[in-house]
C-alpha cells in the first residue's frame, strides 16, 4: 500500500459517516414551471382562499463518492474535499474579518472555479434578525450579494409586508458558492459550508432566524423533517428562535404557498415585537 492510502480511506470513512446522516435529505423534485412574473406579495396572499400545500416529492442525493476495487485497491473515482473539523476561527472577531478569512475557499472546488462571486452575505452586522436562504443563484453570483434576483425582490417585499427593511437584516445562504445550472446543493456542499453559516450566527448574535426553505431549515435544525412539518411554529438554534418557512423562488413556482407563507412570516413578526416588549 502506498503512503498515502491511509489518507484515503479515512476520508472515504468519513465521508461514509456524513452521507449516512444526510442521505435522507429532502429537496425539491418535480419543479413547477413559473408563470406570474409580477404580483404583489400582500394582495396575492390577501386574496386567496385557503391554500393547499402540495407534498413535496422526496428524492435522495447519489453519493458524491463512487468507490470500486481494483487490484485489491480502493480507487476514489470522485475525489472531493472533506470537511475539516479541526477549522478554527476563533480569531475572526467581526465579519468582516471572517469574510477576508473565506473569501477564497476552494473546499468546493468544483463550485469555486465556476463562481463569478463567494456571496457572502449582505446587511446589518449587528442585525437583530438574520435571513437564511439556500444558495446563490446566477445574479447573486454575479453581484456578489444574496437576494438580488426576482426571488430576492419577493423576498424584500415579504420582509417589507412585515415592516422590516432588508437594510437592517443580515440576509445570507446555507452555501455560498452558486451550483451551477442553480441545482440544489449537494450534502458534502452543505457540509463544507454550513460551518461558516454557524459562525456568521455567531458573530452577528441575532435575536431571531428566519430559515427560508427546505435546505436552510434541514441544516440549521440538523432534521430531516420534510417543510410542511418545519414550517408554521418555532424552532430553536442554539437558544435563538428560529422560523422555517417556505422559500421565496418555490413561491413564484407555486402561489398555494402563498398564503401559509404569509401567516408564518406574520407570526414571526408578532414575535419579534413581543420579545421587545
Ligand atoms: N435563492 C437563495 O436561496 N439565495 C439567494 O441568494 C438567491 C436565491
Amino acid at each position: 500500500m502506498s503512503k498515502d492510502k491511509p489518507e484515503i480511506i479515512s476520508d472515504i470513512y468519513s465521508y461514509l459517516k456524513f452521507y449516512n446522516d444526510y442521505k435522507n435529505y429532502p429537496v425539491y423534485a418535480n419543479e413547477v414551471k413559473q408563470t406570474d412574473t409580477s404580483f404583489d406579495f400582500q394582495e396575492n396572499i390577501a386574496g386567496k382562499p385557503d391554500s393547499i400545500i402540495a407534498g413535496e416529492k422526496q428524492v435522495y442525493e447519489k453519493p458524491v463518492y463512487e468507490m470500486k476495487k481494483a487490484n485489491e485497491d480502493i480507487v476514489v473515482e470522485k475525489p472531493v474535499s472533506i470537511y475539516s473539523p479541526r477549522e478554527d476561527f476563533s480569531h475572526c472577531d467581526s465579519l468582516d474579518k471572517f469574510y477576508e478569512e473565506i473569501k477564497d475557499c476552494r473546499k468546493c472546488s468544483h463550485l469555486a472555479e465556476t463562481r463569478n462571486n463567494l456571496v457572502f452575505g449582505y446587511g446589518n452586522p449587528a442585525a437583530e434578525i438574520v435571513v437564511v436562504g439556500e444558495a446563490p443563484g446566477a445574479e447573486e453570483d454575479k453581484q456578489g450579494k444574496p437576494f438580488v434576483g426576482r426571488a430576492g425582490k419577493l423576498l424584500t417585499d415579504i420582509l417589507k409586508a412585515i415592516e422590516f427593511d432588508r437594510e437592517d437584516v443580515f440576509i445570507c445562504n446555507i452555501l455560498k458558492c452558486r451550483p451551477p445550472e442553480n441545482r440544489n446543493p449537494l450534502p458534502g456542499e452543505i457540509m463544507n459550508c454550513e460551518p461558516y453559516l454557524f459562525k456568521q450566527l455567531e458573530l452577528i448574535k441575532p435575536k431571531m432566524i428566519l430559515a427560508l426553505g427546505t435546505f436552510a431549515g434541514q441544516t440549521l435544525l440538523k432534521s430531516k423533517e420534510p417543510l410542511g412539518k418545519l414550517r408554521g411554529s418555532f424552532h430553536e438554534y442554539n437558544g435563538i428562535k428560529l422560523l422555517v418557512t417556505y422559500h421565496p423562488a418555490a413561491l413564484l413556482r407555486n402561489p398555494n404557498w402563498k398564503k401559509p407563507t404569509w401567516e408564518d412570516v406574520k407570526l414571526f413578526r408578532k414575535e419579534f415585537d413581543s420579545m421587545k416588549k
